[in-house]
């Protein structure tokens, strides 16, 4: 059922006081000495926060000193091959990243005369920038006033405000960046946002968050009902997708026939029964091996459901006593076939599915 989603509207004051206390954390406790917090230009915090997307601060900084003494300006790095980017970006990881920072470079070459654009629209265009990294790179670098809200400052807002659901859905998405717009100062706007990242970082981190240092506990729900564990919401569980076979136990006496599983896919290389996903399929199969006047004959209440981590396999076993074991033919097809003593389940030598062994104890 389609939820809609009441867009909460703060009030001034409620606002101000969240913005006084991450400004004044900024003032006491923010990272002001990272080498892209120097001589601050758009191009250092573009090339940092892409850096910074997926990977901790420490592990970014050499990589970042390297960027930028090999690649000083952008066209520096718009010129190079992709090869070297790459090449200097190894060890970070997610290299779509590297690549996508390469392409935008040669935009900004080519149709910025290699200068950073300084408008919104122009820079949620470059390859690699979405809405948070946009605001983030104009708010740092050149104190416009636009919000952020990467995984970080999700997690912050989902516990201040007990949102409730998925932030992966889109409106839980919407609800949480009307709170980051609604919260963002006009004065200092790139201070806000970067107290905001270092908070989630280091403070208001996944498990054990630092409450007793967070500038925001006296206001935060999650912490004031002690449901901080709680938020965010994680992904829901898709509901898995049901199988259903027949197996056929071919049986004579106390042997029942098996084959070897392939050694990839399920239960690779263990032993089981003929699967098939109809009666007809298994009719064709019968035929085959020369039973073809035989009355399938099978106890619905046999029926019993297996769990793999992906999805549920229905079994319908079917026990089939066969006149003659020399009827049934071993070694005609592909895989590894006998003819196995039942009450030998403890067999070690034949390697048996769960299923497989559940079926034989049941006989
Ligand atoms: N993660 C992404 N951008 C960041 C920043 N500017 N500071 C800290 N963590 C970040
Ligand atoms: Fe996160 Fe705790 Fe701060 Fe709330 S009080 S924002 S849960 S660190």
């Amino acid at each position: 059922m389609a939820k809609i989603t009441v867009m909460t509207e703060l009030t001034t004051s409620q606002s101000q006081w969240f913005s006084r206390q991450v400004l004044d954390w900024y003032d006491k406790h923010g990272r002001k000495h990272l080498p892209w917090q120097q001589d601050v230009t758009p191009y250092k915090v573009w090339l940092s926060e892409v850096m910074l997307q997926q990977t901790q601060v420490t592990t970014v900084i050499p990589y970042f000193e390297t960027f930028i003494q090999r690649f000083p300006s952008i066209n520096d790095l718009a010129n190079a091959n992709e090869d070297e980017v790459l090449h200097l970006w190894t060890g970070l990881g997610y290299y779509a990243r590297a690549r996508n920072l390469h392409k935008a470079a040669k935009k900004i070459r080519d149709e910025y005369k290699g200068k950073f654009p300084e408008t919104f629209e122009k820079v949620i265009d470059l390859p690699g920038v979405g809405r948070s990294t946009a605001g983030a790179i104009l708010s740092l670098s050149l104190q416009q006033h636009h919000a952020i809200l990467d995984g970080n400052v999700k997690r912050v807002l989902t516990r201040y405000f007990a949102v409730e659901g998925w932030p992966g859905k889109k409106a839980v998405e919407n609800e949480l960046w009307s709170y980051a717009d609604q919260l963002t100062p006009r004065s200092r706007p790139g201070n806000f946002n970067q107290v905001m990242m270092d908070i989630g970082a280091t403070v208001c981190t996944r498990s054990k968050p630092k409450c007793s240092v967070c500038p925001l506990s006296e206001q935060c729900v999650a912490k004031l009902e002690q449901r901080q564990s709680e938020f965010p919401f994680s992904k829901p569980k898709k509901d898995k997708p049901i199988r259903f076979v027949y197996m056929l136990m071919l049986n004579h006496h106390n042997s029942v026939y098996m084959y070897q599983r392939p050694s990839s896919g399920i239960w690779g290389g263990l032993y089981s029964f003929p699967e098939f996903e109809d009666l007809v399929a298994m009719q064709t199969y019968l035929d085959s091996i020369g039973l073809t006047d035989v009355d399938i004959d099978f106890q619905e209440n046999k029926l019993f459901r297996h769990t793999f981590s992906h999805y549920h396999l229905d079994i319908q076993p079917i026990l089939l006593p066969v006149p003659d074991m020399a009827d049934i033919p071993l070694g005609v097809s592909e895989q590894t076939e006998i003819w196995f003593d039942a009450t030998n389940i403890t067999d070690t030598k034949v390697g048996l599915s769960a299923v497989a062994k559940k079926l034989l104890q049941d006989l």
